[in-house]
């Protein structure tokens, strides 16, 4: 038995981070089954060369994975005809609808805040996110328009996800990220499905001791900024749910500590929530230490507990000690050098 995980280290510094991540499941050895790795390619960077942002062939390989890590995609801001970005494609066509970011403070230095440790369960396949945009002449000039759409279905299965976190998590409390004082109907579905979750007959009460609460989606990032502690599970939209989660990484020093996952009933997919980084890409000096938890987070997911313990419990070392850091936390090590103190203490 082994375990298929692909590999798309994608743009920029995802070519230096994914392969630390690699290196991490290698070294857990016989906690899960052998790994076998499939390199995938994905990006702006195939793009360029192919035309192509998502090839068919890592689509299909991906099919005949158990799971895969992704490294960032560079997308540019301006609209580039043919090019749409890979990950959020990937999302849909694997039905990753759940985008997980532990928040969490290992060692707070100077203006990070301390006893942080949440998570963001965030939407991952409508809302905005749809990109039904068109733009149209008015009287007045241009106008553009989106569609936000929001159902009962996708409610619900993240509602459920953010849920059975929150039982596996001390504080057990799940509050809900919405703005249903004035999108009264978009808003206020995803709000009352969530909130109906617990009384789901399928649920049969096993949600009984989680509390929830809610909180409109302005103030939550003012309270996310004064008293973080107060958040255990965050569940929220996909627009709302992506601000969130890159605000709570602020908190806790650096886009480079923070993972995810992209999580769905058959699939799971590790992601750093960082993106290329091209102003260090190729400088050996990226923070490999999202992508290396995101790896541990992936097979969290994939019920291998021990293997991911392991990971975390390294990473915390390492950044307890504060000896062998990058740039982005106020140290002078390479990527090299953290991915080599972390694999000792696997
Ligand atoms: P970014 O996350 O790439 O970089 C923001 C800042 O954080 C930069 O100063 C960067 O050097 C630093 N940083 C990020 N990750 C780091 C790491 N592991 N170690 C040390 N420092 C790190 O965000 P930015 O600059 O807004 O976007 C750059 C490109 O990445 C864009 O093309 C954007 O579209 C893409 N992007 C992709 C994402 C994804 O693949 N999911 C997410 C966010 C941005
Ligand atoms: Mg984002």
């Amino acid at each position: 038995q082994s375990l298929k995980i692909g590999l798309i280290p994608a743009d920029g510094i995802g070519h230096e981070v994914i392969p630390a991540a690699r290196a991490a499941i290698e070294a857990v050895g016989s906690d899960i089954p052998k790994p076998e790795f499939v390199d995938l390619l994905a990006g702006w960077e195939v793009f360029t060369r192919s035309g192509v942002a998502l090839p068919e062939e890592t689509v299909d390989a991906l099919k005949e994975c158990d799971c895969a890590l992704f490294g960032s995609v560079s997308s540019p801001s301006r609209k580039v005809t043919g090019y749409s970005s890979p990950i959020v494609a990937l999302r849909k066509k694997l039905d990753l609808y759940a985008n997980i970011r532990p928040v969490v403070s290992v060692a707070p230095t100077a203006g990070e805040k301390p006893d942080v440790d949440l998570i963001v369960v965030r939407e991952n396949t409508e809302c905005l996110y749809v990109k039904q945009e068109e733009l149209t002449n008015g009287e007045k000039g241009k106008e553009a328009r989106a569609t936000r759409l929001i159902t009962e279905y996708a409610s619900r299965r993240i509602g459920k996800m953010a849920f059975e976190l929150a039982l596996n998590r001390p504080r057990k409390h799940v509050t809900i990220i919405h703005k249903s004082n004035v999108l009264s109907v978009t808003d206020g579905l995803f709000r009352e499905t969530v909130r109906g979750v617990p009384s789901l007959p399928e649920v049969n009460g096993r949600f009984d001791d989680v509390t929830i609460a809610e909180q409109l989606v302005d103030s939550a990032v003012y309270r996310l900024f004064r008293e973080p502690q107060i958040y255990d599970v965050m569940v929220a939209p996909n627009l709302y749910g992506d601000i969130i989660s890159d605000a709570a990484a602020a908190l806790v020093g650096s886009l480079g500590l923070v993972p995810s996952i992209n999580a769905g009933d058959n699939f799971v997919m590790g992601e750093p929530v960082h993106g290329s980084a091209p102003d260090i890409a190729g400088k050996g000096i990226a923070n490999p230490i999202a992508s290396i938890r995101s790896a541990a987070l992936m097979l969290r997911y994939l019920k291998y507990p021990q293997a991911a313990d392991r990971i975390d419990k390294a990473v915390d070392e390492v950044i307890r000690e504060g000896k062998v850091l990058t740039p982005d936390l106020g140290g002078n090590s390479k990527t090299n050098e953290v991915l080599a103190e972390v694999l000792k203490r696997i």
